[in-house]
């Protein structure tokens, strides 16, 4: 399986990248103490996601304030960008989308993926130096090394930056886009890919529940729907120790406190828990969340920033108990098969027929110089 594997990455734009990506993934020598990889709370099993709460961090004892998001699709997410738009009084606003981290804060991928080696709740390393000297000793330190002319393999910063560059390659492999849910056959006109209550729920979703207007069917930044705008919100999740500003903390402005990115919903009948702080254990319970949220304010209990929770979209939707199981059911159509067909000992995925390669769609990989950054503009 690994060999197969190891030869579909072969065919991607920057083969040698993917590869190393990939053993890097999972390699468990770089945490401090050893023992944690990326892969240890991105579970491929999960859609790379993490089933507790939160995940513990190489230390023992320590761990963080969010719950593991899925990595499916984690390359197609924009760099973060504010866009211009005219609210209901004509007035001049402005929307805030993209960026990586459930609040933005990396502005991209190559940026994103260097922060886990040095958090300390998660593989606490102490620093480039820590990184570049286990790279070095790691066992694929030669494929490595292949990729430097002599004297740069001393050179700490350049090994880090290439063990980063390995990894968004492999994050882009087809292998983590394959648009082969059963939603994706009904897309393309195949009437019965789905069942009855899931064209019900889907119908909902499009109408009385009102997801799409932030969990878009319409296609966006990619040529298939991707189930979210990107854009952020506070829907009030129940608190769960200390308060968590999400994209506040980033804008520095009070209304923006509490909010999180619109997460895509694909895959996501893998990746309980849910919301920002894994606070909601199952599907039905979220939906039944965002139906009577404001009517059962001691089912749902505190949450951090009350005075920017969306009361306009969500909180009392009035849906029926039907209408929330066909939601449910709904969601159940939106993994894709390729996870769905995992066996116990696959280490990853397989990759989908007909998905493009990396090179063959490069244009809808943005790089850090594409947007702006909103901290810096406004
Ligand atoms: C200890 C658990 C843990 C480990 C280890 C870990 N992650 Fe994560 N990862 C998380 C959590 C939690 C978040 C969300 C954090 C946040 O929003 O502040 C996250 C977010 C991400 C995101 C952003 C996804 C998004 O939707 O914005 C990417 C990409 C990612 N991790 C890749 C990696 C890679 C690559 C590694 C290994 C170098 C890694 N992670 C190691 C827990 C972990
Ligand atoms: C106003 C925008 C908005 C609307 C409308 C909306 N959502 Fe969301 N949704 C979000 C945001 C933002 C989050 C992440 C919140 C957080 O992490 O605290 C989210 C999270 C979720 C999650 C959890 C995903 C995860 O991985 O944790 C699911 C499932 C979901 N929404 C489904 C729905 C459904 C179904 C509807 C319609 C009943 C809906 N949403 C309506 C913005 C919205």
């Amino acid at each position: 399986m690994v060999v197969v594997l190891f030869l579909q990455l072969a065919n991607g734009v920057e083969p040698h990248l993917a590869g190393m990506g990939q053993k890097i993934f999972f390699d468990t020598g770089l945490s401090q103490p050893v023992g944690q990889s990326c892969a240890s709370c991105h579970d491929p099993k999960q859609a790379f996601s993490d089933p507790r709460p939160v995940s513990p961090g190489a230390v023992q004892g320590r761990e963080g304030n969010r719950n593991t998001p899925s990595l499916m699709y984690a390359a197609l997410i924009p760099a973060m960008a504010v866009e211009d738009v005219y609210d209901e009084n004509s007035e001049l606003s402005y929307i805030i989308e993209g960026g990586l981290f459930l609040d933005g804060r990396s502005h991209d991928l190559l940026d994103q993926v260097k922060q886990p080696f040095f958090e300390k709740n998660e593989m606490n390393l102490s620093g480039e130096k820590e990184l570049a000297a286990r790279l070095r000793r790691a066992s694929y330190a030669p494929e490595l090394r292949k990729a430097f002319n002599g004297a740069d393999w001393e050179n700490d910063k350049m090994v880090a930056g290439l063990a980063y560059r390995s990894l968004v390659a492999f994050l882009r492999e087809p292998l983590f886009r394959p648009f082969n849910a059963r939603i994706d056959e009904f897309w393309a006109g195949k009437e019965d890919a789905i069942t009855p209550a899931e064209k019900r729920g889907l119908a909902v979703f499009i109408t009385k529940g009102e997801c799409a207007k932030c969990h878009f069917v319409g296609t966006g930044v990619w040529p298939k729907p991707l189930l979210t705008d990107y854009g952020y919100d506070n829907l009030g999740a129940p608190s769960r120790g200390s308060k968590d500003p999400g994209l506040g903390e980033l804008t520095k402005r009070e209304n923006e406190m509490g909010q999180f990115r619109v997460p895509s919903l694909r895959n996501v009948a893998l990746t309980a828990p849910y919301l920002h702080n894994g606070s909601i254990g199952t599907l039905k319970e979220l939906m039944e969340f965002y139906n009577a949220r404001n009517l059962e304010p001691e089912r749902w209990g505190k949450t951090d920033y009350p005075e920017t929770v969306n009361h306009e979209d969500m909180g009392d939707l009035k849906m029926t108990k039907e209408e929330i199981d066909d939601l449910v059911a709904f969601m159940f159509a939106l993994t894709d098969q390729t996870l769905l067909k995992m066996k116990p000992d696959d280490v990853l995925p397989g990759v989908a027929e007909g998905v493009p390669s990396t090179e063959s769609v490069k244009t809808f990989f943005e790089s850090r110089r594409d947007r702006i950054d909103p901290a810096a503009e406004r």
